[in-house]
């Protein structure tokens, strides 16, 4: 493993081993074992669109380890002014020992790992979303004690994380059911992937996606980038793709709900599922810190 470009480039064994040392990092971190395994060791973070958890998260991962992590808005580097990714990527490779970006294309990160010579992570893209996957994976885990056999549903956008959730399920031998609208399906060639390779369900009916699930996720109808379509896409998915008491009906009884956040209550989530299902959100939301420690030690750690 030199980059985390997708969750598809990851084996079964890779993701298991980068949630195992998840769960040791987390267990260390709250017993107030330190361990300096990226001592003297700096990350640089650039970001073309905003966060809150992925860059606080990998900061604060960054010094626990003992390294540094820089914050590099793409408004102020050269590359918002049109340097070529290349020569970035190559200059970059130069000053730090991993870079983590959140972009818009793919291609951005894939152009990074190409040219550049030091291990890069996605951070979020149009098409993935492979940081908050790993951290839900070791969530359900957490919460359920195994993924094998689970059934994982996601109503809502066919989007990043979507594509991310379906492929990096299937990889641990979860059932998938997905509920989106027609023209909001995710990406062909995750769709194909999970047909190909393990129990899949794409279908418009919500109900049929979350029968007998153990977890449930959903995300925003309009992603970032994705403001100017907001309301026509409201029209679509409001009232229908949405986790509401309704919709838990026909999961199973001990059902967990997760949400990568931020949640747009009422729209994707309502309130009072939201509320109920607060603390396994949220300890998802800290688990971004745990699994990003994992990821940094298995890329950038000295072997
Ligand atoms: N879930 C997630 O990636 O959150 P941020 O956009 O705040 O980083
Ligand atoms: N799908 C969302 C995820 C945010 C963490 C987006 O891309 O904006």
């Amino acid at each position: 493993m030199k980059h985390l470009l997708k969750i598809m480039d990851l084996s079964t064994e890779e993701i298991t081993e980068i949630l195992n040392l998840a769960d040791q990092l987390k267990y260390e971190q709250k017993h107030g074992i330190k361990h300096h395994h990226l001592e003297g060791k700096t990350l640089g973070m650039i970001f073309q669109k905003s966060s809150t958890r992925t860059r606080v998260s990998f900061e604060v991962g960054m010094y626990q380890l003992g390294g540094s992590a820089l914050f590099l808005s793409a408004r102020d580097l050269q590359i918002g002014r049109g340097e070529p990714v290349e020569d970035t990527a190559r200059v970059l490779s130069r000053y730090l020992d991993g870079i983590m970006i959140r972009t818009f294309a793919q291609q951005e990160v894939d152009d990074l790992a190409k040219y550049g010579s030091i291990p890069i992570i996605n951070g979020l893209t149009d098409y993935a979303h492979p940081c908050q996957v790993l951290a839900d994976l070791m969530t359900v885990r957490e919460y359920k004690g195994k993924l094998e056999g689970l059934k994982m549903c996601y109503i809502g956008d066919g989007n990043n994380m979507a594509n991310s959730l379906i492929v990096g399920a299937i990889k641990m031998g979860m059932e998938v059911g997905i509920s989106t609208p027609k023209a909001y399906q995710p990406a062909a060639d995750v769709v194909e992937f999970a047909k190909q390779n393990g129990k899949f369900t794409l279908t418009e009916d919500v109900f049929e996606a979350a029968k007998d699930a153990d977890v449930i996720f959903t995300d925003v109808w309009a992603s970032m980038g994705q403001e100017g379509e907001a309301a026509e896409r409201r029209k679509l998915f409001e009232g229908v793709y949405q986790i509401n008491s309704k919709l838990l009906a026909v999961a199973k009884k001990d059902v967990m709900v997760q949400h990568c956040l931020p949640a747009h209550r009422e729209e994707e989530i309502t309130a009072e599922v939201f509320e109920a299902h607060q603390n396994e959100i949220y300890d998802e939301a800290e688990n971004r810190l745990h699994a990003q420690k994992a990821v940094m030690v298995k890329l950038m750690a000295n072997k």
